[in-house]
C-alpha cells in the first residue's frame, strides 16, 4: 500500500513536469542570442527556427533569419553545430515554413509534392549538395501558414502527408502546426484534420476573439475546449506571447496563467504545455522562468486549484499510511517481545518451582526420610 501511494504522489509530480514543456520560437531578433544559448537555458522542449517564407509556386524557397545569417551567401550552415548541440540536449529543433509576412503558397498536389522533396533534401533526412543548415537533420517541420494565394485552393494537407511519408522506423518527421485560436482556422483546418501533426500550438495572441482579455480567461477557455475535442490525436500546446511587447494583444501576465489558466487547460488530455513567441522577448521578461520555477508547479497554482486539493489529500493518506505502517510495525514488536517474555517468564517460573521443591526436598528430606520409606527418590518427587 506505502508503494502504492508512493507510484500516485510520483506520477504527479512527473506528470507537473511534463505539462511545463515549452516551446519557443527563435530567428526573427536580432538581440536574441544564438541557437545554442537558447537551448543552453534548458528552458525549452522545442525550438522552432523561423521561417522559410519563400517557397511554392516554382519560386526559388528562401530562409529568412533576420541577421542571425545570410542563407544568400551560404552562411546559415554555421546553424549546424548549434542544432545539434540541441538535439543532444533532447530538444526537438523544427523548421517553421510561413510567417505573417513573406511569399508563399501552394498551387496543386505537384507542388505539394515538390515543396515536400525540396524539404526533405535540404532540412530532413534527405541529401543535397547544399543544405542551408549543412548536415544538421531537423526534427520536423512547423506549419505557420497565416496568407493565402488569392482564389487558391489550399494544399497544406497533402504537404503534411507528403512529409509525413518520409518517416521510417528509426526517424520520425515530426508535424507541428500554429493555427490561430478561431475554431478552425482557415488556413490550417484541412491539414489538421489528417490527423497526422504531433503537436498544435494554438495562437492566443493577435485574435481578440478567443484570446484572454481584461482578466476575463472565459472566452480563451471556451476556445481552448473547442480544439481539445476536435482534434484527437497530438499534443496541443497554449500558445502566448512571452511579454506585452511581444504581441499586439493576448498577454497574460504569468502568476495569472499558473493561477487561472493553466490548471485549468492542463486538464485535457491532449494538453502538452506551452508555446512562446518568441525567444528575445522571453530573455528579457523570465516568462518561461515563471512557469517552469515552482512558482508555476501545480500544488503552487492558486488557492482553489484542484490538483493542489489533490496534493493535500495525497499527503493526507501518506500520512495515514505511514502512521498504519508505524503502528503496525510496533504492534509486531509488542507481540514479539511479549512472546518472548512469556517464554522467559515461563523458564524462570519453572526454575524457581525446582528450586523450591528442591529445597523443600533438602529441607524436609531428613525429617521426612522416615516417611519415604518406600524408596521415593528425589527426581521422582520433582517430576511429580
Ligand atoms: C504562380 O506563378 C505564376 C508564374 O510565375 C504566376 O503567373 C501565377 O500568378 C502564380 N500563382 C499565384 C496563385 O500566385
Ligand atoms: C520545385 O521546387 C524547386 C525548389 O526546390 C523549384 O526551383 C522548382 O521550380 C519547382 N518545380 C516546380 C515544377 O514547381
Ligand atoms: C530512416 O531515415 C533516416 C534518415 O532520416 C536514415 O538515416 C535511416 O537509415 C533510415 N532507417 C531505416 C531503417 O530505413
Ligand atoms: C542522395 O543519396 C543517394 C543515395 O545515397 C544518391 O544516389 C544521390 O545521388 C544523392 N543525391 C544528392 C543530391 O546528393
Ligand atoms: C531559464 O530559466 C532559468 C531558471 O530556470 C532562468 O534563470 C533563465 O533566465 C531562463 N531563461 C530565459 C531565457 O528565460
Amino acid at each position: 500500500m506505502i508503494l502504492h501511494i508512493f507510484l500516485i504522489s510520483t506520477f504527479l509530480v512527473s506528470n507537473a513536469a511534463e505539462s511545463n514543456n515549452i516551446a519557443i520560437y527563435w530567428g526573427q531578433n536580432n538581440n536574441e542570442g544564438t541557437l545554442s544559448q537558447t537551448c543552453a537555458t534548458e528552458n525549452y522542449s522545442y525550438v522552432i527556427i523561423a521561417f522559410l517564407n519563400k517557397f511554392g509556386n516554382g519560386t526559388t524557397p528562401e530562409i529568412n533569419l533576420a541577421d542571425h545569417c545570410d542563407p544568400s551567401s551560404n552562411d546559415c550552415t554555421m546553424l549546424s553545430t548549434d542544432i545539434k548541440n540541441c538535439q543532444a540536449k533532447g530538444i526537438k529543433v523544427l523548421l517553421s515554413i510561413g510567417g505573417a509576412d513573406g511569399e508563399y503558397g501552394l498551387v496543386s498536389s505537384e507542388d505539394a509534392k515538390n515543396v515536400s522533396g525540396y524539404l526533405w533534401n535540404k532540412f530532413l533526412g534527405g541529401n543535397s549538395s547544399l543544405r542551408p543548415f549543412g548536415d544538421a537533420v531537423l526534427d520536423g517541420i512547423d506549419f505557420d501558414i497565416e496568407k493565402r494565394l488569392k482564389g487558391k485552393q489550399q494544399h497544406w494537407d497533402e504537404l503534411a502527408i507528403f512529409l509525413k511519408s518520409y518517416k521510417n522506423s528509426t526517424q520520425n518527421v515530426y508535424l507541428s502546426a500554429a493555427p490561430q485560436c478561431p475554431f478552425s482556422d482557415g488556413e490550417l483546418g484541412a491539414a489538421l484534420d489528417t490527423g497526422i501533426f504531433d503537436y498544435v500550438w494554438l495562437q492566443f495572441y493577435n485574435n481578440p476573439e478567443c484570446e484572454y482579455s481584461q482578466n476575463d480567461v472565459n472566452q480563451l477557455l471556451d476556445s481552448w475546449k473547442r480544439w481539445t475535442e476536435s482534434l484527437t490525436v497530438g499534443k496541443l500546446f497554449l500558445g502566448l506571447p512571452a511579454s506585452r511587447a511581444a504581441a499586439d494583444n493576448g498577454y497574460i501576465p504569468a502568476a495569472l496563467l499558473c493561477e487561472s489558466v493553466l490548471p485549468l487547460v492542463a486538464m485535457s488530455r491532449n494538453y502538452g504545455g506551452v508555446m512562446l513567441w518568441a525567444t528575445y522577448y522571453d530573455k528579457q521578461c523570465g516568462y518561461s522562468s515563471y512557469i517552469r520555477s515552482s512558482l508555476c508547479t501545480p500544488q503552487c497554482r492558486g488557492n482553489d486549484c484542484r490538483r493542489k486539493e489533490n496534493k493535500w489529500w495525497v499527503w493526507i493518506i501518506i500520512g495515514v499510511g505511514v502512521a498504519l505502517a508505524i503502528s503496525l510495525i510496533f504492534c509486531l514488536g509488542c507481540t514479539l517481545r511479549k512472546k518472548k517474555k512469556t517464554q522467559v517468564d515461563g523458564k524462570m517460573n519453572q526454575k524457581k518451582v525446582l528450586h523450591e521443591i528442591e529445597s523443600d526436598v533438602v529441607l524436609s528430606d531428613k525429617a521426612r526420610s522416615v516417611e519415604i520409606e518406600d524408596g521415593k527418590t528425589l527426581s521422582n518427587l520433582v517430576k511429580e
